[in-house]
């Protein structure tokens, strides 16, 4: 078995970005000269997936148009000899071979993944949230893939985070097996209340997914917040097969938060080979004075 498909829902409010997001979609807004979408894309690629399906919602044609091909814009840098950013555009819309499919109402996360289930059909596939950035040495959609050639069963990456902040993550309770880094789910709950946990494992937005999960969301009904959670389904499909978490190597940020955003601007910008130094310098500058 192949993971040869990955989701990326991106049909979300955004309401935490607001008013940045009234317009544009969160997934557009733009981390040094690219936007966050953009590096999710990339990810997918560098882990050798063959196709995204794009799980939209009214207003996020710009993610769309992001990746297909301008012909307008081409033919004005063309004129104006700008071959070299032509050519990036180009490379854009060549990334991979990207579909979409509409969620007609922000029923949840759960919902937005049952709304490609036709798209992908039956098959294990990967589910990347279109918010969730990881800076990493090997691609975290990779590091997820290895893991599953070796166990074929559904995965979802996970991050030890602050015991007072589990109550903002879908948490995992699981037990560790021979392979570094990398447990056997028990148990998982979507933001549970303080002091209900024991566990700092905190699900982030990287899954493998077997096709069962459809099966799952088909009766899944409403959960936390009203909302068709991913992690209910999750826990009902742990009931009929096995399925692992890892913590990945790397640093994760929510792109889709305030704090998040601007963490991943800085780190990025560090990360940039023509503009690290240059902020390197201005950053401590920065706090030095301010
Ligand atoms: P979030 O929890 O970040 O929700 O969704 P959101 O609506 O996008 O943003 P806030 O919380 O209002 O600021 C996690 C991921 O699930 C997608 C989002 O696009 C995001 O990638 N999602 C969520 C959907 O595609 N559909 C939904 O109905 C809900």
């Amino acid at each position: 078995m192949k993971v040869r498909k990955a989701v990326i829902p991106v049909a979300g409010l955004g309401t935490r970005f607001l008013p940045a997001t009234k317009a544009i979609p969160k997934e557009m807004l733009t981390i040094v000269d690219r936007p966050t979408i953009q590096y999710i894309v990339e990810e997918v690629v560098a882990s050798g997936i063959d196709q995204i399906i794009f799980v939209t919602s009214e207003g996020k044609s710009a993610i769309e148009n992001h990746f297909d091909y301008n012909f307008h814009l081409d033919a004005v840098l063309k004129e104006k000899n700008k071959t070299i950013l032509g050519e990036e555009l180009n490379n854009i819309s060549n990334l991979i071979d990207i579909v979409s499919v509409r969620q007609k109402k922000p029923l949840g996360l759960g919902h937005a993944i049952w709304t490609a289930r036709n798209v992908i059909g039956d098959e294990p596939f990967m589910v990347l949230l279109g918010d969730d950035m990881v800076l990493s040495k090997v691609p975290c959609a990779k590091q997820l893939l290895d893991l599953f050639d070796e166990v074929g069963e559904s995965i979802v990456a996970i991050q030890r985070v602050p015991m007072e902040e589990t109550s903002q993550y879908g948490i995992i309770e699981g037990e560790k097996t021979d392979r570094e880094k990398t447990y056997k789910v028990k148990r998982m709950v979507e933001k549970p209340a303080p002091g209900t946990t024991d566990s700092d494992m905190a699900i982030i937005g990287r899954y493998i997914l077997m096709p069962e999960i459809f099966d799952i969301l088909d009766t899944t009904t409403p959960g936390h917040g009203g909302e068709i959670q991913l992690t209910d389904a999750l826990l009902a499909l742990t009931r009929r097969r096995a399925m692992y978490a890892q913590e990945f190597e790397g640093t994760r940020f929510d792109a889709g938060d305030k704090m998040g955003y601007l963490k991943a601007i800085i780190a990025y910008g560090l990360r940039h080979p023509a503009l690290g130094k240059q902020l390197r310098a201005h950053l401590k500058e920065v706090v030095a004075t301010l």
